[in-house]
């Protein structure tokens, strides 16, 4: 994967920024995002945000390399600490990390979000809290998609600002849009969770110290939840 050739789930991220965005992509790391879409001409100016040194040299050096500097700015912050008011951001991609930073990401900057910013977050795992989050805080989501790459299951959550929104907990579990539409990609996911969760279930009943009841509970649940939605 590079600027110009991106893997198959940032490819899948882009088609999702919505052409002539001033996107800040947060997490950047080599900023492969944001340099794919502005040497695309898909989208006007972006930022670049990484709280992590090397990562933030490797997003500088990709700038640079590909005379982007007008276009990109680099910031080394932690989270949306890297947006500035003058930068008219109205697309945020929050990619690679796990649902709960992103939501933590999220959470702890609510004041920087103008509320006119299309969320673009593609969790590694923790869909259901970050889902929670978005219903919490007035954000309706529109698109989801599961794609699988290397042998991962990804998903991406496409939200924005709505006011109220109610989803129920299976659907903050497998995703709202998700679950209406029933792709093979979401369907053969779920089938998997279903082996692994049984596997749990079993693992526990054979365990030699006793699980916590909760904790049983809680994956018999899910079990149950995923036998019901392939059936
Ligand atoms: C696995 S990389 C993902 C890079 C890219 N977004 C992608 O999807 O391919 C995650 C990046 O997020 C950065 N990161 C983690 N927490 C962050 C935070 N609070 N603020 C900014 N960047 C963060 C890490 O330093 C790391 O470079």
């Amino acid at each position: 994967m590079n600027e110009q050739t991106l893997s198959m789930r940032l490819e899948r991220v882009a088609a999702y920024v919505p052409v002539g965005a001033r996107l800040a992509d947060i997490g950047s790391d080599h900023a492969y995002l944001p340099v794919a879409l502005v040497l695309r001409g898909a989208i006007e100016a972006a930022v670049a945000g990484e709280v992590a040194l090397t990562p933030f040299h490797a997003a500088r050096r990709s700038v640079r390399e590909n005379e982007l500097d007008d276009q990109i700015t680099v910031r080394l912050a932690n989270g949306l600490a890297a947006i500035e008011p003058g930068d008219g951001i109205t697309a945020i991609s929050l990619c690679g990390m796990g649902g709960e930073t992103i939501r933590d990401i999220l959470d702890s900057d609510k004041a920087c979000l103008s509320g006119q910013e299309l969320l673009i977050m593609q969790p590694n795992g923790g869909e259901q809290p970050l889902r929670q989050w978005l219903m919490d805080n007035g954000y309706r989501i529109l698109c989801e998609e599961v794609l699988r790459e290397n042998r991962f299951d990804y998903e991406i959550i496409v939200a924005e600002r709505s006011g109220p929104v109610l989803y129920s907990d299976e659907e903050l579990y497998f995703g709202p849009v998700l679950m209406q539409a029933r792709s093979p990609a979401f369907l053969a996911k779920w089938q998997r969770m279903l082996h692994s969760r049984q596997k749990t279930l079993a693992d526990f009943a054979r365990a030699r110290q006793v699980v916590p009841e909760a904790k049983v509970q809680e994956i018999a649940q899910q079990v149950q939840w995923i036998s019901e939605l392939l059936a």
